[in-house]
């Protein structure tokens, strides 16, 4: 067979060692792999690359991807499908493994559903946010550095008596807030599945000041809502309020705003730290590693089986395979019982 590979969405830690686990077990069975370059860019372009062991070699721990990425979405592209299935037949692939979160995932979904399409998927977010599968390689890193971020930021807050807000990824869920934050000890953590007001979140931080501690860590996510008493809300997403093909808003600036808030509301001098796309760069850890060359094998292994359609996915210890439709179906959000275990030392 020759499998084309595409890895799509953001880039996070952990995409090059999926990679190199399909590729090397496609080779032991004698298959040929093929590059698609820059996720479905690639196959509505007709970008395509050999992906010999040569190109594999010494990627484990390499961030990024090897293959490059792009947020194309071939619906939404003018003759994007049609062009797609085109050049996937030109280039004589007998199957591909597409690498990413929902939005690429989704597409991989249709794509069979509508066409019979012979693809399996992998997993891949640093926002954890995939149902379907109980975590996502790319996310231990990425809460691994938010961790230590935090933890830089405990020595400094104490120094100047401040409150040190850190604005973390994660999109519409709160998943690398809640986990740094209870790694890292936070005395806030704001996520949009569980909207403190700042009222509430000014109040904590107040009592805490009272009871003889100069300083706090505020860790929120990116797609918190700033949330008030009266009830009102509001999303603070990027001045051009650009949507890429898949919809999504460009989020950041709530750490900003959340800060001034503070300061006015309580008097505490306060500094954000936004980590952005730190969070997605260099080297993935072990458990990613892991987590991403199991997965590898497994679409692998679904692709010698002529198993499309699915994808792989954690359940327990277990690496299994579940259909592209359920992966997809919804957004998996940070439960209440895991908030409860951050909140438990807020203030
Ligand atoms: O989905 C991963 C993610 O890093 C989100 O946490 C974040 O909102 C978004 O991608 C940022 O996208 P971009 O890389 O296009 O700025």
């Amino acid at each position: 067979m020759r499998i084309g590979i595409l890895t799509g969405g953001g880039d996070c830690p952990g995409l090059n060692a999926v990679i190199r686990a399909v590729a090397r077990r496609s080779f032991d069975s004698g298959h040929e792999m093929v590059a698609v370059r820059e996720g479905w860019r690639g196959l509505v372009d007709g970008i395509f690359a050999p992906l010999g062991r040569h190109e594999i070699s010494g990627i484990l721990p390499r961030g990024g991807t090897i293959i490059g990425t792009s947020r194309t979405n071939p619906f939404k592209v003018d003759g994007g499908v049609e062009s797609a299935l085109r050049n996937f037949e030109d280039e004589r692939l007998d199957a591909l493994v597409a690498i990413g979160g929902e939005d690429t995932l989704g597409v991989a979904a249709r794509l069979y559903r509508e066409h019979t399409f012979p693809v399996v998927g992998v997993p891949k977010t640093i926002d954890n946010d995939l149902s379907g599968t109980d975590y996502t390689f790319g996310f231990d890193t990425a809460v691994t550095i938010a961790t230590e971020a935090i933890d830089r930021l405990h020595t400094t807050a104490e120094s100047h008596n401040r409150v040190m807000v850190v604005e973390v990824m994660g999109r519409h869920t709160g998943w690398i807030a809640v986990m740094s934050g209870i790694a890292g000890g936070a005395d806030a953590v704001l996520i949009p599945e569980h909207p403190v007001t700042v009222e509430e979140c000014c109040a904590q931080l107040m009592k805490r000041h009272q009871n003889g501690k100069d300083f706090s860590i505020v860790v929120v996510s990116e797609g918190y809502e700033l949330t008030y008493a009266s009830g009102e809300s509001k999303l603070v997403a990027g001045e051009a309020r650009a949507t890429d093909q898949f919809g999504h808003v460009v989020l950041g600036g709530v750490g900003d705003a959340l800060v001034r808030e503070i300061e006015e509301r309580t008097g505490f001098e306060a500094r954000v730290t936004v980590l952005g796309h730190v969070q997605r760069g260099g080297v993935p850890t072990p458990r990613d590693r892991v987590l991403a060359t199991r997965f590898g094998l497994k679409a692998a292994d679904l692709v010698q089986a002529g198993n499309f359609g699915r994808m792989a996915a954690l359940h327990g210890d277990a690496i299994v395979d579940i259909s592209l439709d359920e992966g997809t179906a919804k957004l998996k959000t940070v439960p209440p019982e895991w908030y409860e275990v951050a909140r438990a030392f807020f203030g």
